[in-house]
């Protein structure tokens, strides 16, 4: 049995492959409620971490803080596989957190999943896990590791929206034709935002591009509405503890899910204070939050209008968690009209679709993006001066099943050694430099000299300039899970060193 797995910010969901349908898999909570999905929450239990519901448990029993949203952490552009990050102003692992979480996973699908009867106990579980668009190399890595270390075989990766776009060609496939080719998934989960123009030719998707905001989700829109209750209550955020503040925008959290289009007032509580919102005042605070998503997605379609060239799009599926805000829909019609879908699942879109990936007879195939730049900043002139060289663009082509971009450059060294600090960016600017999110990827230092072959530490020595060099390659690859892989070799002395992340 195959699984796809959504790790989400708020919300882990995980669908299956029966016979051609994919259902949704339930777990039993701690109450005995059967739920469809796990909370992403961790919470200390002595010098142990809990996570999903018996965190939860645990919090509501021992009013132990419960941490929310730690899947941002991996978003951080500066995170590597190796960080520490404090869990509730206690340091632990980032790789130990979320394997941690991933087993807790494994575990619930063993126990108390309606599917731990075709799970056997020996065998590591099959799935297709996601990550968002635009995650860069540390969080897809960390991610893939976490569910390895937990004992999942992951079968592959793909980017969330790319899986939300098989959910709606299998879901709404009558809305695709020969004029209305494109699809553009509109993904605001809890934490990240994600936007992806997919081109579908019947079961082929290929991903014309991908753009997001990293942190812009569900998330916010609690804080927006806490902020107008303590408006509406006259009181300051600077005058709550950081447990009321919690409380508060736990209650926002639930007062937002329960929202119709037909509410009016929302009341909340605020340590007895009572505050009494109008719904019509929170949209209005809201609404900047969904214009910045339409701002984010505006370079793929720009206005979705014909003269943007955009008559063959079919639609905008509307699909995570917080598009099921009534002001989200509301907003992008005013824009968009007609055209925008929301998904039924709006927050199982994205599981339903890997579980479709993972269906090998489902027949669907996937040519996705980089969804960021790769570059590297060089020492030049004798290491007085560093210049950016841009390698692979966003648009690279990656496929989880077959060949994927990658470029390969053959010149003769000019220096004794060789200083390339790699990195992650959104967009380069007018003067080709790196833009955006700048996620340091990783550094090499290689020796041109053969000399130096030997010396472990380049570090301390000086770079100059030198004639008749070795002929060098550097080749770049892509590899299926999105993830680039650089390899430096003296091609004279068939010497060479990759730079690959590793976990510790
Ligand atoms: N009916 C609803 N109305 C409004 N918001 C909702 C509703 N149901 C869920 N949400 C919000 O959706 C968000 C969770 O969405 P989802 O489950 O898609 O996110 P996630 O997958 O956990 O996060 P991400 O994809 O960003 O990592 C939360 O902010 C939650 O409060
Ligand atoms: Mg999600």
């Amino acid at each position: 049995m195959r699984l796809g797995i959504d790790f989400g910010t708020t919300r882990t969901i995980v669908a299956w492959a029966d016979r051609g349908n994919y259902p949704v898999v339930t777990f039993t909570d701690h109450d005995g409620d059967s739920r469809d999905h796990l909370p992403s929450v961790a919470a200390w239990r002595g010098a142990d971490l809990v996570y999903g519901y018996p965190a939860m448990h645990l919090a509501a029993t021992t009013g132990t803080p419960l941490v929310r949203s730690f899947k941002r952490l991996l978003a951080s552009p500066s995170v590597t596989p190796h960080d520490t990050v404090e869990i509730d102003g206690r340091p632990y692992g980032l790789l130990d957190l979320v394997t941690g979480y991933a087993s807790y996973l494994r575990d619930a699908l063993r126990t108390t999943s309606n599917i731990r009867d075709g799970l056997t106990a020996s065998d590591p579980i099959e799935a297709v896990v996601a990550v968002p668009a635009h995650a860069h190399g540390a969080q897809r890595f960390l991610t893939l590791e976490a569910f390895r270390r937990a004992g999942f075989a992951v079968v592959s990766m793909v980017n969330e929206p790319s899986a939300a776009g098989f959910e709606y060609t299998q879901r709404q496939g009558r809305t695709l034709n020969s004029k209305r080719t494109r699809v553009l998934v509109y993904d605001l989960g809890g934490g990240t935002f994600d936007a992806s123009l997919v081109r579908v030719d019947g079961t082929d998707h290929d991903v014309l591009g991908s753009l997001g905001v990293n942190r812009l989700g569900g998330d916010d829109f609690d804080e927006v509405l806490a902020e107008c209750a303590l408006a509406s209550a006259g009181m300051a955020r600077t005058g709550l503890t950081a447990a009321q503040w919690t409380a508060l925008l736990d209650q926002c959290r639930d007062a937002k899910e329960g929202l119709s289009p037909q509410t009016r007032r929302i009341a909340i509580d605020i340590d007895g204070a009572a505050a009494d919102v109008q719904v019509e005042d929170f949209n209005d605070a809201a609404t900047g939050l969904v214009l910045q998503t339409v701002d984010a997605m505006a370079p793929l379609v720009g206005g979705l209008s014909d003269e943007d060239g955009a008559a063959d799009v079919a639609g905008i599926y509307l699909v995570g968690g917080a598009s099921g805000l009534p002001l989200v829909p509301r907003v992008l019609r005013t824009r968009f009209g007609r055209r925008v879908h929301r998904s039924p699942h709006p927050a199982a879109s994205t599981a339903i679709g890997l579980a479709i990936a993972g269906d090998e007879t489902a027949g669907y195939s996937l040519t996705d993006r980089l969804s960021r730049g790769f570059g590297v900043f060089r020492e030049r002139d004798s290491g007085h001066e560093v210049s950016f060289d841009p390698i692979l663009s966003a648009d690279e082509r990656v496929s989880p099943q077959g060949r994927s971009g990658g470029l390969t450059r053959t010149y003769r060294a000019a220096h004794n050694v060789g200083w390339f600090r790699f990195v992650e960016y959104t967009r380069v600017d007018d003067r080709g430099q790196p833009v955006g999110d700048l996620a340091p990827f990783g550094e090499l230092l290689f020796p041109f000299d053969a000399a130096l072959q030997a010396d472990k530490d380049l570090a301390d020595v000086p770079v100059v300039r030198t004639d008749g060099g070795p002929l060098v390659q550097e080749t770049y690859s892509i590899d299926p899970h999105g993830i680039v892989h650089a390899t430096i070799a003296d091609l004279d002395t068939g010497y060479s060193r990759t730079l690959a992340l590793r976990a510790g």
